[in-house]
């Protein structure tokens, strides 16, 4: 994936963002600015201090603890993203991006915009030349998008605050992506939108959602349904105690992909019933 920002220098100057890095969850993703300060727990960082410092070097805090000033990548910049709701893990995003081949020049529909966390993941693997439609049903969530997206410096991205169980604007697209609630009220219009051979992806946390909208992509011939999950386990690194991790994220949610053919009878394995199987 692309980093997306201050590709070009390892010197920091004004206008460019910096992770200020102590450790995983004490970091500060600082704008510069010359006459800015940036208030921490550990003191107060006078922006002009960060000016013309090397990318990767190392800087001493007001409490004498050390920094690290790091180039932000695009994981870096959604961690500071403002939320509107629960934006998407990357253990699921990365599956996501693989599985509906998301590459430069597509055009990709996505529905529920949210904060925008998975729509920055799909814009930043379409560029330079392909495009993400991205849905809302609520404006607070679009425009709280539009402004995290603007500070990632992604404008591949077209915003429609609209309830898309309505349909969507586009047709011809490569992939669709629904992160919302009751994702079985849009598949017919995802089996209209999307191109031929095109993938539709689905993320939602419950079984009970899962039965319905795998039902839905059955009766609309959508074939090759595949639902699983994706996991993380972090592992400690200790001297002598390398080991998993004694907590986890057990649970992100499933995902459910499937493709467009052309319409025919229905497979075997999604029309099986109980007994049957
Ligand atoms: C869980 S959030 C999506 C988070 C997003 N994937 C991210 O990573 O930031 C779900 C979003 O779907 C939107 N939504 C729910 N139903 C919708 C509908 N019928 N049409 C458009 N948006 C909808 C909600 O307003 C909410 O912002």
């Amino acid at each position: 994936m692309n980093d997306t920002i201050n590709e070009n220098s390892d010197i920091i100057k004004v206008g460019d963002l910096v992770l200020v890095y102590v450790k995983e969850r004490t970091s500060w993703l600082i704008s510069v600015h010359e006459t800015y300060e940036f208030h921490t727990h550990f003191g107060v960082i006078p922006h002009i201090d960060l000016i013309n410092q090397k990318y990767g070097s190392e800087y001493e805090l007001p409490n004498g603890k050390k920094a690290l000033l790091l180039k932000p990548s695009l994981r870096d910049l959604i961690n500071f993203f403002k939320h509107q709701s629960q934006i998407i893990y990357p253990e699921d995003a990365a599956i996501i991006s693989l599985f509906t081949g998301l590459r430069d020049g597509l055009r990709v529909i996505e529905a529920g915009t949210g904060s925008g966390a998975l729509t920055a993941i799909i814009a930043a693997q379409l560029m330079p030349s392909g495009k993400v439609y991205t849905y809302d049903i609520r404006e607070s969530a679009s425009n709280t998008a539009r402004k995290n997206l603007e500070k990632a410096k992604i404008s591949n991205v077209e915003f429609f605050l609209h309830d898309v169980r309505e349909g969507f604007f586009q047709d011809q697209v490569d992939a669709i992506i629904l992160d919302l609630v009751d994702p079985w009220e849009v598949i017919a219009h995802a089996w209209d939108a999307l191109a031929s051979c095109g993938t539709v992806c689905i993320f939602q946390p419950t079984y009970n959602q899962i039965e319905k909208t795998t039902l839905a992509l059955d009766n609309h011939s959508f074939k090759r349904i595949e639902v699983f999950e994706m996991m993380r386990r972090d592992i400690q690194i200790k001297k002598g105690a390398i080991r998993p991790s004694t907590r986890m994220i057990g649970h992100t949610g499933f995902l459910i992909f499937a493709t467009k053919t052309e319409k025919t009878t229905k497979t075997e394995e999604t029309t099986k019933t109980e007994e049957e199987s």
